[in-house]
């Protein structure tokens, strides 16, 4: 007899979304959790306790920048980063017990410790063994280092150190211009700290539309973030108080260094299995060591499926909340489905960056005929109102059926703004629907409206 209809490992945004689905549906269902809270890195070293910091920041930033304007005087506020931290942590104890509190009212069992698989059917916790008919491997991700660099969290650290630094350092490299890279940086830029964001490729945020890239690392530049790019990082030495940064530009293979108080490694992150007794079952993995799965999240060993981060695809808390959802309802016998082509992506600095569907470089690529429809946030009264003026919508959509095929824009409120976008194309829209539409005035997402009007006859504020 088992325990469970289904034991998922993980308590993540994969995890703890599919345990509340499969519960909801009526299926007995227990979330194995071994760090102490639910969350995963999310909640507890991720997506929230770095929005917390960059809200901080952003706040000060504008107290320092825009209040003047408005005629708020005082002084720029001094910060006390014990406190910053402080709220960051209660942001963090707030979401992770709401957590808790979701799996008692939807009877979810929450067992605490590290679960490994044992058999088909069986997952062990300590001493524990819990019989169920369906396992779900939700285990997330890890940051992943360079050869020639080690991490101690303290001088030279991950995401997760980065999010609890003993103090603001004087300066800091950031080792990757991606999210996590250019989303802290920014954070401490903004803090005071002397920021160099050194980059192996010629561009930040790779996989995003060019041209936002451009204007979006102007936007940072003029930030005070410096970016060092083409140039592979060799090594980092560490003493207690500093590390340096040894690199060598890809152009010429000139070596030069970089010292700083502290250095972020943001160069990817992969899939989190140790432990977890994959081999010894034999689970198919892929080629990058993330769990192999079919299109209904099933891997090779009959019963045992996996989500989110530790298998192929962008690893965002969202995209393996949707695949949690879908692979409960595949498993309670319903059609579960995960529209991939419709995943937004959103970068939380200031401004904003946001995008969903193709890249114009994708459409170049397939030979796809296409049109664009561009509006600047100047256009846009609210904006304008706010010193938000920087930054852009673009809306892609098809050339003879108008059909949208991508929106990417960066500017205020982008990563609420996208997902109008997002609704419009799982209904399978065009441009002309989204410009029909009546927005309100004066808000952002007028912006949105006047980019889809530019993929017809033209935008009205341009
Ligand atoms: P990333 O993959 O986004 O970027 C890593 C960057 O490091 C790349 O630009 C790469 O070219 C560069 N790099 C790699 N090796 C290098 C070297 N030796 N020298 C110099 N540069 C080098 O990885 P990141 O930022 O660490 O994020 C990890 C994952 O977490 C991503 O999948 C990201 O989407 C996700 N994430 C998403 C967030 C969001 O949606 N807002 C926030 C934070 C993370």
């Amino acid at each position: 007899m088992a325990d469970y209809d289904v034991i998922i490992i993980g308590g993540g945004p994969g995890g703890y979304v599919c345990a509340i689905r499969c519960a909801q549906l009526g299926l007995k269902v227990a979330c194995v959790e071994g760090r102490g809270a639910l969350g995963g890195t999310c909640l507890n070293v991720g997506c929230i306790p770095s929005k917390a910091l960059l809200h901080a920041s952003h706040s000060l930033h504008e107290a320092e920048h825009n209040f003047e304007k408005m005629g708020l005087m005082g002084g720029k506020p001094t910060v006390d980063w014990g406190k910053m931290i402080g709220y960051k942590d209660d942001v963090i104890k707030a979401n992770t017990q709401g957590i808790e509190f979701l799996f008692k009212k939807n009877k979810v069992d929450y067992i605490k410790g590290w679960g490994k698989i044992t058999a088909k059917g069986e997952v062990t916790v300590g001493d524990d063994v819990h019989k169920a008919k369906n396992i779900v491997i939700a285990t997330g991700s890890e940051p992943s280092t360079l050869p020639g660099v080690e991490v101690d969290e303290k001088v030279v650290v991950t995401s997760t150190g980065a999010l609890s630094l003993p103090k603001v350092p004087k300066s800091m490299v950031v080792i990757g211009a991606g999210v996590i890279g250019l989303e802290m940086g920014s954070v401490y830029a903004r803090l005071g700290t002397e920021v160099t964001v050194v980059e192996y490729l010629d561009a930040i945020t790779p996989g995003m539309d060019g041209e936002i890239c451009k204007v979006f690392q102007r936007m940072l530049a003029k930030q005070g973030l410096k970016f060092i790019m083409g140039a592979a990082v060799q090594g980092v030495k560490a003493t207690k108080s500093k590390a340096t940064v040894s690199y060598k530009l890809r152009k010429n293979d000139k070596e030069a260094a970089l010292e700083a108080e502290c250095v972020l490694v943001a160069t990817g992150r992969r899939p989190y299995t140790e432990g977890l007794g994959l081999a010894e079952l034999g689970v198919e993995m892929t080629e990058r060591k993330q769990v192999k799965t079919d299109a209904h999240w099933r891997t090779n060993i009959e019963s045992i499926y996996a989500i989110g981060d530790v298998i192929v695809g962008p690893m965002l808390a969202h995209k393996a909340e949707d695949e949690g959802i879908a692979v409960a309802e595949t498993i309670a016998g319903q059609a579960g489905h995960v529209n991939y082509g419709v995943i937004p992506g959103v970068i939380y600095t200031a401004p904003e960056v946001a995008s969903v569907g193709q890249t114009e470089e994708q459409l170049k690529d397939e030979g796809r005929a296409y049109k664009v429809g561009k509006f600047s946030f100047m256009g846009n009264a609210r904006a304008k109102a706010v010193f938000a003026g920087d930054g852009f919508v673009k809306i892609l959509a098809d050339k003879d059926t108008d059909r949208v095929l991508g929106c990417h824009l960066i500017g205020p409120s982008a990563g609420e703004l996208i997902h109008e976008i997002c609704v419009a194309m799982e209904f399978g829209a065009s441009a002309e629907d989204i410009a029909r539409t009546c927005h309100a005035h004066p808000t952002f997402s007028e912006a949105m409206r006047e980019a889809a009007l530019a993929c017809g006859d033209g935008a009205i504020h341009a």
